[in-house]
């Protein structure tokens, strides 16, 4: 469906959401160090995130490097902070998300400051271009034009996304270089993600490792017993926003994870994998979320 009217319940719950992850932007600084273990940053963002009122839209992900997205710590996780790392989370009040992601440089290196400081430089280009009410293929190209001028480019296969109830990445896609499309953004919920990295890199990612990170796909029937009582539990606490193996053993325990595999080998369930860029570059990350409301950008996030 293009152009969903927003109507005023949604627009409160995606400002109080919005509002949520503004304030968990500063916590972030707070807490993103260096060595810190990842479990305990995705695992603090989280609660706080409870805390304030909100629910997390999606597993906090905390991609290292080449990890352009789709990492979230498992329950036993032991990785710890470095290099450049994208923290990515979102905030959902009545099914609404506000989507939104920031990056740092734990090593104190020029490029990763660069391609962060880019990456920020890109967003808000990408925003004006919103407010400005150009083609999603002219939004794209002050992006890539943006990264280019700092000679940086983007990865093309990620892109920005329309988000509707319950659906993080609903049916419109914004790119991160001019694809052509000429649509214009309607009124609706929208988030925009530039992914910057080195000109010498590929440019795209590639399907790493089963991330640990899964949406339920179709509603479904399985006898297992322990895989039901799982299946119920998810469709009750999530819908169909994602969720993690670590968000259910927490929960479950380890048995969780037999049941888990047993609903994607049942087509229930999807598992996402991580993402990685194919040149194993390094890749910096900026995402904010904004309302079109009778044709106003609103940022939300910031
Ligand atoms: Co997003």
């Amino acid at each position: 469906m293009e152009g969903q009217e927003i109507i005023q319940k949604e627009l409160e719950s995606i400002r109080k959401a919005g509002k949520i992850v503004a304030n968990l932007r500063e916590y972030a600084r707070k807490i993103v160090k260096k060595d810190v273990p990842l479990l305990e940053i995705a695992e603090k963002i989280e609660a706080e995130i409870i805390k304030q009122g909100g629910k997390p839209a999606f597993p906090v992900n905390l991609g290292i490097n080449e990890y352009a997205a789709h990492y979230t710590p498992s329950y036993n996780d032991e990785t710890l902070a470095s290099g450049l790392i994208k923290v990515d989370f979102g905030v959902a009040i009545n099914g609404f998300t506000a989507d939104n992601a920031l990056s740092f440089d734990l090593e104190n290196n020029e490029t990763n400051k660069k391609l962060i400081k880019t990456s920020e430089e890109a967003l808000k280009n990408g925003i004006e271009a919103a407010k400005q009410n150009k083609s999603l293929g002219e939004i794209g190209s002050s992006i890539n034009e943006t990264a280019e001028k700092a000679n940086f480019t983007t990865i093309k296969n990620l892109s920005g996304h329309s988000i509707e109830n319950n659906n993080l990445h609903a049916g419109i896609t914004i790119p991160n270089y001019n694809n052509g499309k000429t649509t214009k953004l309607d009124d609706g919920i929208y988030a925009i993600e530039p992914f910057i990295i080195p000109n010498t890199a590929t440019g795209m990612v590639y399907d790493g490792k089963p991330s640990g990170i899964y949406e339920l796909v179709r509603p479904g029937n399985v006898r297992d017993s322990n895989a039901r009582e799982l299946l119920n539990y998810i469709t009750e606490t999530y819908n169909t926003l994602p969720f993690c193996s670590r968000w259910l053993v927490k929960k479950f325990g380890t048995r969780a994870l037999i049941s888990l595999s047993h609903l994607e080998k049942a087509g229930i369930l999807h598992q996402f994998s991580q993402l990685i860029e194919k040149s194993k570059s390094v890749v910096a990350q900026s995402e904010h979320t904004l309302i079109i409301h009778q044709g106003k950008v609103e940022v939300v996030t910031e």
